[in-house]
């Protein structure tokens, strides 16, 4: 029986990894820590909670005597753990961010390298790292790293932990870093979840700086079969892109427009905003030769992506209105003030 320790797996990309895993691999115990803050959501598994094979534990991968005492027999360790919204990194302190992101990666991977020395280990990482980059270039995965936000900045120090690690301890350890994701179970604070269900409401749709911005969206299912196929066969010290690579390129405005075809709304909706992203980055892409040479590409195209996930928050408004009515509010309305 092949143990795995998922951190961060009541998160949206993470629990979305811990229902692939599950299905895939008869012969796996998962190990879920999640420190269940905000964005974490025991209930994006409650398909699972019977599960034999699946185990949820709250804690922190700060906290190096929760860490120790599930590392001991491992055999993966997948690190979901993250504060992962750009907004907040740049409006609140960062420094949750880079204690989770940076310290909490060294805790998990310290931790690892005295119990566990052999386990392998994948790093969750993100494209913002390579910063903004401009038209035509795809980064590889020997660029330069430019982050702009607290938040990419504290991801690349996760990064650099994690390779880090692999020179000094000689640990089998892989970083992946993928572009942005959407699909079931994302916290209404990232762009898609965020203007479905103010769509669904008549609530207006901040659209940021003109809504010029490109992001390459690829759907949580197609980012989680590159991840298993990472650890599977992903070579140790090595760095995969992930990313869709959308050909032509969708700038937000666009997304925007397909969001309101999707859920049948006006374009009144839109709210043009301007300066609530400090230094927002223009475009993220990767080049995603490597994780194709692996036998990888996404099966999801954006406009079916974009309708099977309005369609997932049309079915499961109890699931997105129970969050909505809680703090989240309060991050709301302070950060976006009366739209
Ligand atoms: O690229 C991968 C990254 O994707 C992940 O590492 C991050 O954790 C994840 O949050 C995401 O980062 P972004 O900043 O690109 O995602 P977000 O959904 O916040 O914003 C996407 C774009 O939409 C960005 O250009 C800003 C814009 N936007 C966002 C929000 C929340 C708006 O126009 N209005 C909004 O209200």
């Amino acid at each position: 029986m092949r143990k795995v320790l998922v951190t961060g797996g009541c998160g949206f990309i993470g629990s979305n990894f811990i229902r692939l895993l599950h299905s895939e691999e008869a012969d796996v115990e998962i190990i879920n820590l999640d420190m269940l803050t905000y964005a974490g959501n025991p209930k994006n598994l409650a398909d699972l909670e019977d599960s034999s094979r699946y185990k949820l534990v709250r804690g922190d991968i700060r906290d190096t005597n929760v860490v120790e005492s599930l590392v001991g027999d491992v055999d993966w360790v997948v690190n979901f753990a993250a504060e992962t919204h750009v907004d907040r990194s740049t409006s609140e302190k960062a420094g949750e961010f880079i204690e989770t992101n940076v310290y909490g990666t060294y805790v998990l991977l310290d931790s690892l390298r005295r119990a566990s020395p052999k386990a392998r280990f994948l790093q969750v990482g993100t494209d913002e790292v390579y910063g903004d980059v401009p038209y035509p270039e795809f980064p590889d995965e020997t660029a330069r790293l430019e982050p702009s936000s607290p938040y990419s900045a504290s991801k690349a120090g996760g990064d650099m932990q994690a390779l880090a690690f692999q020179r000094t301890a000689d640990m089998d350890v892989m970083v992946s870093r993928c572009t942005n994701n959407y699909g079931p179970y994302q916290y209404p604070e990232k762009l898609l979840p965020l203007f479905i269900t103010n769509a669904f409401d008549d609530e207006p749709l901040p659209l940021y700086d003109g809504g010029t911005q490109i992001r390459d969206w690829l759907f949580v299912d197609d980012h989680c079969s590159a991840l298993l196929l990472i650890l599977r066969e992903g070579k140790s010290g090595e760095i995969y892109n992930v990313g869709a690579n959308q050909d032509p390129e969708v700038p937000n405005g666009e997304l925007t427009q397909m969001i309101l075809r999707a859920t049948g709304k006006p374009a009144s909706l839109i709210r043009p905003v301007e300066g609530l992203r400090p230094g927002h980055d223009q475009r993220y892409a990767v080049s995603t030769e490597k994780i194709r040479a692996l036998g990888w590409s996404p099966s999801v195209d954006l406009e079916e992506g974009v309708e099977k996930t309005v369609a997932w928050y049309r079915d499961r408004r109890d699931w997105w209105e129970a969050i909505k009515s809680g703090a989240y509010r309060e991050y709301y309305q302070k950060h976006y003030g009366k739209l």
